[in-house]
């Protein structure tokens, strides 16, 4: 079961002025769960741990088995933001970090960048493996997916005829409107709805997200199980509620002790990713109308020997949240060496793991001295059933938190304006008239 600790706060924060926070997350928690709040036509994300359909799940197998039998053993997932952050970070977190997933093709990511050597790379990989492809766009309208699609379905058509094409690509989009819609009906791809009510950074639960996960090989039913054991925990209007006391410790850190960073701090590489999907959540969700804690992510041991300085020593700007994970699926224990001329054989006979949690610990006293409050998040392993747990429960607590903090969690106002300007410089129809006005600017 996860579990929010607040102990790593207690010398900064008073009682009763938890127990405020504690009080207006309350409130908040009610204006999510009487779906009263602004932006209530996008809470579909809340029914899909126990809504999604078993026959839903079948049709993913199916696409899953279906490309095993053709031997496909590379699946290039296109999408961008919120359609891949959340395959992508539960892909990187369950599978081997250096082999590769047994009885799975390769699941690479495209889409997310405009950048032509990255592009041009996967390509290379494409040329040499056996390609299907999912094309990932609610709006179904993102240049950045717009663009490697084109190109990956050149690849796959020219490769393997239309035909076969029309069975190696699948799209997951809106289900009536947008360009991919358009087009996925047209050429005969099998298509998955993004439902309306999902917005992208809440969609890792629905098709955008599960399609992916399972075609690379991992349990989305314990997935689901998962969230579902995460949304009961969090359905309870108290303050053993853990989405309820993150919420509450989180704001209070921002309007209280001025806090205005919050840094994700994971003590394992293969939950990197998650401080990518976390970011975007929370980042695109409350960073709105003048207001919200610039989301950070930090993998130790790794970044105390890069931006562990700052943390310790820099500007008080910021709380740490750190997702503890209690068990390791892995064994390594250090040897004993006769010579000992590393000078570590204090450390024989032990886990390697013990020696993180060690650093974990002696990291948390020194940040809390150093004045950075922590939030801890413990979860029992890394599996599927533990991401879904946080899945869900970092999206039940963002709503509440952006709710407490004054804002519309699920709109996303903001992303829209380099947009314009890009459009203008590409002179895609309908913004040549800006064109000349931002090459100006940009003299
Ligand atoms: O959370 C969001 O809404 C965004 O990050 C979107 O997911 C992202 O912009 C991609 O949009 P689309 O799925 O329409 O291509």
């Amino acid at each position: 079961m996860l579990k929010v600790s607040l102990k790593g706060c207690d010398s900064f924060v008073k009682d009763a002025q938890y127990q405020e926070y504690v009080n207006k997350a309350l409130a908040a928690y009610d204006v999510l769960d009487s779906e009263s709040g602004a932006g209530n036509d996008f809470l579909g994300w809340k029914t899909l741990p126990d809504g999604t359909p078993e026959s839903l799940i079948q049709q993913f197998e199916a696409v899953r088995d279906g490309w095993k039998k053709k031997g496909v053993d590379l699946v290039i997932v296109i999408g961008i933001g919120g359609s891949y952050l959340g395959a992508r970070c539960a892909v990187e977190a369950l599978g081997h970090q250096f082999l590769p997933t047994k009885n799975a093709p390769r699941v690479v990511f495209a889409g997310n960048n405009l950048s032509e050597e990255y592009l041009a790379e996967m390509m290379d990989l494409a040329e040499v493996s056996n390609v299907a492809c999912i094309v990932i766009s609610k709006s179904g309208t993102t240049t950045e997916p717009a663009v490697a699609f084109r190109i990956v379905k050149e690849h796959i058509e020219k490769r393997y005829g239309k035909a076969e094409a029309s069975d190696r690509i699948v799209a997951i989009t809106d289900a009536v409107k947008g360009a991919l819609k358009t087009l996925a009906t047209q050429e005969g791809y099998r298509s998955f709805v993004v439902p309306n009510n999902v917005g992208g950074r809440f969609s890792v639960l629905s098709p955008v997200g599960l399609l992916p996960i399972c075609v690379a090989g991992f349990d989305i039913r314990q997935m689901l199980r998962g969230a579902a054991a995460a949304k009961q925990q969090v359905s309870v209007r108290n303050a053993d509620n853990p989405a309820i006391q993150y919420a509450a410790m989180r704001n209070l850190q921002y309007f209280e002790l001025g806090k205005k960073v919050e840094v994700l701090v994971t003590y394992n590489p293969r939950l990197m990713f998650l401080g990518e999907w976390w970011k975007q959540l929370f980042g695109e969700s409350e960073g709105k109308d003048g207001k919200g804690i610039y989301p950070a992510s930090a993998n130790f041991t790794t970044d105390l020997h890069s931006i562990g300085q700052f943390i310790q020593d820099g500007d008080r700007c910021m709380f740490e949240t750190v997702v503890n994970v209690e068990k390791s699926r892995r064994s390594v224990v250090i040897g004993s060496d006769e010579q000992n001329l590393d000078q570590l054989n204090y450390l024989a006979g032990q886990h390697v793991e013990h020696c993180n949690a060690m650093a974990a610990l002696g990291t948390k006293l020194a940040h809390i001295d150093g004045g950075v409050p922590q939030i801890e998040i413990c979860v029992e392993q890394v599996d599927e059933f533990c991401i879904g747990e946080i899945f869900y429960f970092f999206e039940a607590a963002c709503g509440i938190s952006a709710y407490l903090l004054g804002v519309n969690p699920f709109n996303q106002p903001g992303v829209e304006a380099y947009k314009k300007n890009m459009f203008a410089l590409l002179r895609k129809p309908g913004y040549e008239a800006q064109t000349e006005d931002i090459l100006k600017r940009l003299e």
